[in-house]
């Protein structure tokens, strides 16, 4: 009963920790003949490498994804393509520095998991974590990176859209700045913003939070199960477990509670191509747990990192009340490279819900009805 696996038809286990050798995940049930090659899952994981900014934390890891699994020549083409038998991938951790957290060694951090880890199993991996570490969600991006290839045609896309109390002007999202800043936020002018506002939290060796909304379009309708299984209570469970997440939204989220029927009703015409048309999307796709076609949106808040240089208040493991300060390499807002993590657990779990359609249903049902 250790609970290291997510899904139940795409299947993905997690094994490794911050200072260990190597970190991974086991990939099981993914359909055979998907192209894919090395390039498709770093390409995802180089988005989310610490390091790349002086706004994330120092730690030099390549992040290079071996394949150790689960894929095969195409007789016809020579393309690496899955075999549908496990894809197992592996990131070797190179930049590890135990020493760093020698001195914190018995004391617990505010806001970190080592005082819950020791009541629970009785010792904790105080180096960088051990499995309480963001390095875990590495492995989550490789395997999300395998699930973005499951569902024909979606594009699952995260954006920062708020990093302390400081919201972007949703009228300037555009999804092209998302590469160009360091922050993957799609307001231009915020970015600027954000870069001098964390500066000065990171100088001042503090953090701050931030909110993350992902979206993924091209999303078939039926996806999702009355009543255990719905699509948006998966997805909540799947993004609250990203580590430092303290709130999830689907659609108008929260917002919702204040509007009126008539403001939050999502009304229906009939499109061109004869499939329904919402004139809005205050669902965010889901209604009844399952997919209505629309784009799935859910956002997540997450919390300031716990690491910080202030002298915190804690006690130790012998119980003796003392003061913390955390020095070493962190992430000053640990919600920028929490975006690409959100967009594979998102993929993760619509791959997931496709499959069960897949298994369930068969073909798409054909709709609108003849009377
Ligand atoms: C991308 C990412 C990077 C993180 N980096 C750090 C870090 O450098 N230092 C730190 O104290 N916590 C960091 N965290 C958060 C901790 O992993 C997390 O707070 C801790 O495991 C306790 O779990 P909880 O916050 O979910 O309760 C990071 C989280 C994410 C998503």
């Amino acid at each position: 009963m250790s609970f290291n696996t997510f899904g139940l038809l795409f299947r993905v286990t997690t094994f490794g920790e911050s200072h260990g050798p190597a970190l991974g995940c086991l990939v099981d049930g993914c359909p055979p003949r998907i192209p894919l090659t090395p390039a498709d899952i770093q390409y995802h994981l180089d988005r989310r490498r610490p390091g790349q900014s002086r706004f994330t934390t120092q730690r030099r890891e390549p992040d290079a994804v071996k394949i150790l699994s689960g894929v095969f020549p195409d007789p016809a083409t020579g393309a690496e393509m899955t075999t549908g038998t496990p894809i197992m991938l592996m990131i070797e951790n190179v930049d590890q520095r135990p020493k760093d957290y020698a001195e914190i060694k018995d004391v617990y951090r505010p806001g970190h998991a080592g005082l819950t880890y020791d009541r629970k199993y009785g010792f904790h991996d105080y180096r960088g974590g051990g499995r309480a570490s963001a390095r875990e969600t590495a492995a989550r991006v490789a395997a999300g990176a395998v699930a973005r290839k499951i569902v024909p045609g979606m594009i699952v896309r995260g954006a920062l859209i708020q990093m302390g109390p400081h919201s972007i002007d949703r009228a300037k999202w555009d999804w092209d700045e998302i590469e160009r800043n360091p922050f993957f936020c799609p307001d231009a002018e915020r970015a600027a913003f954000y870069a001098d506002y964390l500066d000065d939290i990171r100088k001042k060796g503090s953090s701050v939070g931030a909110v993350i909304e992902i979206v993924a379009e091209g999303v078939p309708p039926g996806l999702g199960a009355p009543v255990y299984g719905k699509l948006d209570g998966d997805l909540a469970a799947a993004l609250m477990g990203i580590n430092a997440v303290k709130g999830v939204e689907i659609g108008e989220g929260f917002a919702a509670a204040s509007l009126t029927g008539e403001e939050n009703a999502d009304e229906i015409r009939m499109g061109n191509d004869r499939s329904p048309r919402f004139l809005s999307n205050h669902a965010g796709g889901i209604l009844g747990g399952i997919s209505s076609g629309q784009p799935v949106v859910a956002r997540f808040a997450v919390k300031p990192t716990s690491s910080i240089l202030t002298p915190r208040r804690t006690v130790d493991r012998y119980g003796n009340e003392t003061e913390v300060v955390t020095k070493g390499r962190h992430d000053p807002c640990v919600g920028i490279r929490a975006v690409p993590i959100g967009e594979a657990m998102m993929a993760c779990v619509l791959a997931d819900h496709y499959l069960r359609q897949r298994g369930q249903v068969g073909e798409a049902i054909a709709w609108p009805f003849p009377k």
